[in-house]
């Protein structure tokens, strides 16, 4: 039998031969590192279509990251805690607070912004016309830091991704960033919060607008002010 290569010009003729060349190297290749043949079944091509579909991978969920934080013992944090402050609210809020991490009340409730700086978090919450449960809370660490010292580096990196996630699962418009750790976390920055509040900035697609955290106008009542002015943009976004 004759084979009828499907060219009509001569560049037609060495793209072709060009082709089975490389066929035939890659056929040549895949023998000599030990391929056998190639399972073409329909059940197999089936399988195998699927896998560029966007459709195959699930959608993220607040239950899904809860499920993979598990009994969480990736850092030194997992020793002292007594809960893990995953976060609470509106699954599918369109505003989200982040702060630092819990504090002596978060970690014995399991809830976060539960003390006297999340008394003040309400009613800035409330000032702004929400409700706590209209809106999602959480934290860049999910785990007290004993005696409420800062977060350490590796401790940030092992629980931000969670948070990531959350934030993926949650989809929303805006991130209210609290205090230095959450905006320089979220933000990937080193720069002062009073340099950073009162601007929209991004992560991941999401507006962020850092401002004072509430511990911090507990300490300095005069910076109120400046996180009012700071919620009045937010209101005006948020529309
Ligand atoms: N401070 C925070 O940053 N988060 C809390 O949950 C409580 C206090």
């Amino acid at each position: 039998m004759t084979l009828r290569p499907p060219y009509r010009n001569k560049a037609v003729k060495e793209g072709f031969a060009a082709a089975v060349e490389e066929i035939n190297n890659t056929l040549r290749f895949m023998a000599e590192t030990g391929c056998r043949g190639f399972d073409c079944s329909k059940e197999s091509l089936k399988t195998i279509e699927v896998w560029g579909r966007k459709e195959v991978f699930l959608p993220e969920t607040l239950e899904a990251v809860r499920v993979d934080l598990g009994d969480c013992r990736r850092c030194r944090l997992s020793g002292s805690r007594k809960n893990i402050v995953f976060g609470s609210g509106n699954p599918h809020a369109r505003l989200v607070f982040v702060g630092e991490g819990p504090g002596y009340e978060e970690d014995q409730r399991g809830e976060p912004f539960v003390g006297a700086a999340g008394q003040l978090l309400t009613k800035i919450i409330e000032a702004i016309n929400y409700t706590r449960k209209q809106v999602y809370i959480c934290n860049i660490i999910k785990c007290r830091p004993p005696g409420n010292r800062n977060p350490m580096p590796d401790e940030i990196n092992a629980c931000f991704p969670f948070l990531g996630r959350q934030i993926t699962a949650i989809k929303p418009d805006f991130i209210c960033a609290l205090g230095t750790f959450a905006a320089q976390t979220l933000l990937e920055t080193k720069e002062p919060i009073s340099k950073l509040r009162g601007c929209f900035h991004d992560y991941m697609g999401v507006k962020v607008l850092p401002t004072y955290h509430p511990a911090y106008l507990l300490r300095n009542p005069d910076k109120k002010r400046d996180v009012w002015e700071d919620m009045k943009k937010l209101i005006k976004e948020l529309g």
